[in-house]
Order: C-alpha cells, then sequence, then structure tokens
C-alpha cells in the first residue's frame, strides 16, 4: 500500500499569518491534523458555523467529526488552559474525546513556569522578549536540562513529582528577588485540569502517526507562531522557544524527513509582529497604522497591538530555503484595497552595506523597498482569479518571481468563501 504523507502547514514570518482559516479549509483533505510545537502562546481564531473559537494548544481539525486530532510530543501544554479551551468547545457540543489525542512525552507547563516567565522578563530590563507570559521559554528550558515534567507523569505518583519540581521553581524565583506572586487559585484551577486531562487519550503519538502513514493515511502538521520565532533560524534571541519549522515537524512528531510532502508557506501581503526584537519592515506612520485597523492586526493571546509593515521579501526567502516551502499561501490581500501604492522590501541596509539575504543580526537593518502601484479596487467579492485587477494580478506575480514559489492559495477576506485556490 502506498505510504501516507505529512504535509506541513507552516507560518513563514512572525505567525498570526490566519492559519486557522487555511487549515479548516485544508482539513477535508486529511485524516489527521496535528500541532508539533508551541502551547498556548498561539492563538488561532476559527469561525465555525458562525460561532468564533480561538484555538491554542487544540489543532484545528477538532471541528471535523471524522478526524484525530494530535497534540504532539514536541509541543507543551497548560492543564488548565487546555482544560478551559477544551470545554468551550465541548459547551458547544463537540465531542473531544473520540478525535483529541495527547502525546504523553508533551511536557507540561506549570503555573511557577509562568512565574519565571515574568521573572525572567522582568530580569531583562530594556531587553525584553515580549513574551506572551505563558511560561514557554521556562517550560523548554526545563525540558532541555531534562528535568521537566511530562504529560505522562500525571498518570503516576504525580503530586510529589509536582511538588518537587514546584519548589525548585520557587528557589530560583527566590533568588531573582521575585518573591511578590500568589498561585493559589492558579494552582487550583491547574489541578482540576491535570484531573480533567486525565480523561483523554494521553497516547504515545509518534506511534499512533506512523501506523496511519502505513496505512495510507494523511496528516497535516499544523503550524504554531512563524519562522523568524524559531529558536535556532528566527531573530534571536527575541524568538520563541521551540522549533516551528518544517524540521520541528520531523522532532515534534516523530516522523521521518522522508515522510513529508508538500510544505505550505503561509504569509500575508504586509508584516506583522507582536512583541519586542528586530523588524526592519516596521512603519511607525499613518500608513502603519492603516494596515493594523484595515486588518485587526491585535494580539489573539495578549490583545496587544501588532507592529505593521509592508511584505519582507528577505525574510520570506530565507523562510522558504530553511523550510523547503513548496506551495505558498497568501492571506489577507485585500487588507492592501486601498493603498494608492505597495511597497515590497527587496534587501536589508546598514552603514553602506546593502544585502538581499538575511543576515545573522537583524538589529538595525533598514529596509530597501521596490514601489508598486496598489490596485484600489475591493478584492472581497471576487471568486476567481479571472475577476483580479491588472494591478494585483501583477503584484501576486512579481511576489512569485522574487520567491520562486507558487503562490497557489490567495485569500481575500475572513470567510471560508473568500479563498481563492489557483488551477
Ligand atoms: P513566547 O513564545 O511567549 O515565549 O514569546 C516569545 C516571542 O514570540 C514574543 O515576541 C511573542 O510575542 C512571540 N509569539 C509567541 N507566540 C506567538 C504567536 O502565536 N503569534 C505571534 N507571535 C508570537
Amino acid at each position: 500500500m502506498k505510504k501516507g504523507k505529512v504535509d506541513a502547514l507552516l507560518g513563514i514570518v512572525f505567525g498570526d499569518e490566519g492559519k486557522g482559516k487555511v487549515v479548516d479549509v485544508f482539513t477535508p483533505k486529511y485524516d489527521i491534523v496535528a500541532r508539533f510545537a508551541g502551547g498556548p502562546n498561539a492563538g488561532h481564531t476559527i469561525i465555525f458555523e458562525g460561532k468564533k473559537f480561538v484555538l491554542r494548544s487544540i489543532p484545528s481539525g477538532i471541528f471535523a467529526e471524522d478526524k484525530v486530532n494530535i497534540i504532539g510530543n514536541g509541543c507543551v501544554i497548560a492543564p488548565d488552559l487546555f482544560m478551559q479551551e477544551a470545554r468551550e468547545l465541548e459547551t458547544a457540543g463537540y465531542d473531544l474525546r473520540s478525535r483529541l489525542h495527547i502525546s504523553r512525552r508533551a511536557h507540561l507547563i506549570l503555573p511557577t513556569h509562568r512565574v519565571l516567565d515574568r521573572a525572567y522578563e522582568a530580569a531583562k530590563g530594556k531587553n525584553k522578549v515580549g513574551t506572551t507570559g505563558k511560561g514557554i521559554g521556562p517550560t523548554y528550558s526545563e525540558k532541555a536540562s531534562r528535568t521537566g515534567l511530562r504529560v505522562g507523569d500525571i498518570l503516576e505518583n504525580f503530586e510529589q513529582k509536582y511538588q518537587a519540581l514546584k519548589a525548585r521553581h520557587e528557589e530560583t524565583l527566590r533568588h531573582l528577588g521575585y518573591t511578590d506572586y500568589d498561585i493559589s487559585e492558579e494552582e487550583r484551577l491547574w489541578m482540576e485540569g491535570v484531573s480533567y486531562m486525565r480523561t483523554f487519550p494521553l497516547t504515545d503519538t509518534e506511534v499512533e502517526i506512523n501506523r496511519a502513514l502505513a496505512e495510507g493515511k494523511n496528516v497535516l502538521a499544523e503550524g504554531a507562531q512563524g519562522t523568524m520565532l524559531d529558536i535556532d533560524h528566527g531573530t534571536y534571541p527575541f524568538v520563541s522557544s521551540s522549533n516551528t519549522v518544517c524540521g520541528g515537524v520531523c522532532t515534534g512528531l516523530g516522523v521521518p524527513p522522508s515522510a513529508i510532502g508538500e510544505v505550505f508557506g503561509i504569509f500575508k501581503a504586509y508584516s506583522t509582529r507582536v512583541g519586542a526584537g528586530p523588524f526592519p519592515v516596521e512603519l511607525f506612520d499613518e500608513t502603519g497604522d492603516r494596515i493594523r485597523e484595515i486588518g485587526h492586526e491585535y494580539g489573539a493571546v495578549t490583545g496587544r497591538n501588532r507592529r505593521c509593515g509592508w511584505v519582507d521579501l528577505v525574510a520570506l526567502r530565507y523562510a522558504i530555503m530553511v523550510n523547503g516551502v513548496t506551495q505558498l499561501i497568501m492571506m489577507k490581500s485585500d487588507v492592501l484595497d486601498t493603498f494608492p501604492t505597495i511597497k515590497a522590501c527587496v534587501a536589508y541596509e546598514k552603514n553602506g552595506v546593502t544585502t538581499a539575504d538575511m543576515p545573522y543580526d537583524t538589529e538595525g537593518w533598514q529596509a530597501v523597498y521596490e514601489e508598486l502601484p496598489g490596485w484600489q479596487t475591493d478584492l472581497t467579492g471576487m471568486t476567481s482569479e479571472a475577476e483580479f485587477p491588472q494591478a494585483f494580478k501583477d503584484y501576486v506575480a512579481y511576489l512569485e518571481r522574487h520567491l520562486e514559489v507558487p503562490i497557489t492559495i490567495l485569500s481575500v477576506g475572513p470567510d471560508r468563501a473568500q479563498t481563492i485556490i489557483r488551477g
């Protein structure tokens, strides 16, 4: 029998590309939808049957009855937030236990990891990363230090293991002089979340996925965050703490590289970034404000203003390279509908040096732009490529020429119907 494939759907810039909507369009083609990295720092907004959900840890295939959804070993999970997220779905009538499996190897985010996240940020002074405060960094650090707790740990002697780790965290916090916190209520909910999680299938998801592949089933690996927030390839140290790139699919789900099929790279017609760190295309003017306003660019998890700018071809080319992107998906094209000119960053410049390649240290670089005419036409009602105004067709062709990968899906509005698949 022909083996199945794992296709990856990855944010290739700073996350928040609107993967949620596309996964929803994609899921009918897959048997399994799996998250391979990150945790509740992600926020995938999905409108399903008229109701809005923000998924953090749960894969976006959860709405389809016949799919298996997996939270893979590369993820980190906070039981209290998981419970909150899952209960919302249960209240809306979705039966989760039959379709959501959690890896026993995924790591647990403790309440004290969240306190440590805040304490480390506070200690950084001016160099704050601007984390989501969900304890992501301390949990992955603990995983690498080989002292973390995994989902499988909740099945045996858990209280003892939890108290030992918590005591160590408290000691670290005392050393940091960070003692003004009270997690008693949070801890109560967290423990309730642990009991709740025990009612779910906690499995060896890597075995399950590989078995499914051997049976010819197909898997969609759903990314979180984006390539520029990858711990190795992003704008370090202003990054998240996991591998968000395609290589992370292999380690975060336990699948071999040979199982990877298509790599869909998702990006917006412009750029955004949440949190601190270099962002050469950032616009501090009215144009940036207009993009934010029209694109509703406010964080799904933190509600923070997203920093906005024009599309960054330097970052996109780099991301396409490290991920091996085979198809591109451009979201939110309609946000640029009213601009008379559109810019694209083709290179970075610093101290008289110009580079079209992603520099090691993106700090202090200025964007070098090319200008294109805007289409100044409402794209939101268009249902086929043939209806597109010439200037928009030219923008798409220009991007494809620079990126050397076809843009196969174009989104022209928030609704699922406003997704144009190019022939
Ligand atoms: P952390 O992942 O909470 O440690 O945050 C590290 C950096 O990644 C911060 O700049 C966050 O704003 C950013 N970040 C984390 N998750 C997301 C996401 O889902 N979308 C966009 N930015 C994110």
